[in-house]
C-alpha cells in the first residue's frame, strides 16, 4: 500500500494486536490482498466543547484489521475515534466526523479488493457548528440535525467500487430480517448482523455472536471473542472474495 495520501495518513508499526505468537511475520504482500476497514464512532461537533457520538469502541473494526494483516493481508483502517492501539502493520487514517470518513473512504476504496464497513458512523450531524461554546438559556435547547451520507452506501454506485463489499448491522429487533433489508439496499455481498440489546455483545464487550447474512443464505457463528471471531470472518470474506472472483 502507497504511503501518499492526505496529510493525516499514518503508517504504524508498532502495537502487537493481541496474538501469542506476536513475532509473527507477515506473509508475503503478494499472497494478501487490500482491504479497507473502517471502525469507530464518528463525533459530530456541536460547538467547540461538545459532540455527537455512539458507543462503539471499535473493537471489532480493530480486531478485524489485526486479524487481516495476520492472514498476510494489506489492510487500510479509517477510524473515528477510540481509546485502541492500532493493529501493527496496519496503514491507519484517523477521521472525526462522517464527512471526513466519506472523503477518506471515496479516496482510497477504488485501490481495494475488500471493503469491510465497521465504523457506527452518526447518521445525523448538526447542520451548523456553533463558533463559540453555546451558552444556558430556556430549560429547553433544540438542536438541528441534517443527514450523513451512507458511506456503505455509496461504495457501489457513488465510488464505483467493484470488489467484495461487507457491511455491519448492529440491531435491536429483527435481526436477520434488517440485515437482509440493508444487504440489499447497501449491494453488499455480505452483512455481519449482531443483536445490540443482548448484554454481553457487542458495543464495548469483548465478545460478540454473529449472523452472516449472505444474499442466498444465512449462517449462524456461536458467542466467541472479537479476536477468535475476526479470524473466522477473514476466513469467510476472503473465501466469499475468491468465489467472485472464480465466478
Ligand atoms: N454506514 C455507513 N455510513 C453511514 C451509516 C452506516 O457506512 N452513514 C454503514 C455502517 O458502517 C454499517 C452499515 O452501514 O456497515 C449499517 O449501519 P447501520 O447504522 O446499522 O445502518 P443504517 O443504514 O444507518 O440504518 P439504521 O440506522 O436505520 O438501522
Amino acid at each position: 500500500m502507497h504511503s501518499q495520501g492526505p496529510p493525516r495518513f499514518i503508517p504504524r508499526r508498532a502495537f502487537c494486536w493481541g496474538i501469542p505468537a506476536c513475532h509473527f511475520q507477515p506473509a508475503a504482500q503478494t499472497r494478501g490482498v487490500k482491504v479497507l476497514v473502517t471502525a469507530g464512532p464518528t463525533r459530530e461537533p456541536i460547538d467547540p466543547v461538545r459532540f455527537l457520538t455512539n458507543r462503539s469502541s471499535g473493537k471489532m473494526g480493530y480486531t478485524l484489521a489485526g486479524a487481516f494483516v495476520h492472514e498476510g493481508h494489506s489492510v487500510m483502517l479509517v477510524s473515528g475515534p477510540t481509546d485502541l492501539d492500532v493493529p501493527e502493520n496496519v496503514d491507519y487514517i484517523p477521521v472525526e466526523t462522517a464527512a471526513e470518513m466519506h472523503d477518506v473512504v471515496s479516496r482510497y476504496i477504488g485501490k481495494m479488493d475488500i471493503a469491510v464497513f465497521a465504523a457506527a458512523v452518526a447518521d445525523y450531524t448538526p447542520a451548523t457548528i456553533e463558533p463559540q461554546k453555546i451558552k444556558k438559556s430556556g430549560d429547553t435547547l433544540t438542536l438541528h440535525l441534517v443527514r450523513t451520507a451512507d458511506i456503505l452506501g455509496s461504495a457501489r454506485e457513488k465510488f464505483g467500487f467493484t470488489g467484495t463489499l461487507v457491511g455491519f448491522a448492529a440491531e435491536t429487533e429483527n435481526l436477520e430480517a434488517n440485515a437482509r433489508e440493508k444487504l440489499v439496499r447497501k449491494h453488499c455481498d455480505l452483512v455481519i448482523a449482531n443483536d445490540v440489546s443482548q448484554p454481553g455483545i457487542g458495543f464495548d464487550s469483548d465478545h460478540n455472536q454473529v449472523l452472516l447474512v449472505y444474499p442466498d443464505r444465512t449462517e449462524s457463528l456461536p458467542l466467541a471473542s472479537k479476536h477468535e471471531l475476526s479470524l473466522q470472518l477473514v476466513d469467510a470474506i476472503v473465501a466469499l472474495k475468491k468465489l467472485m472472483v472464480e465466478s
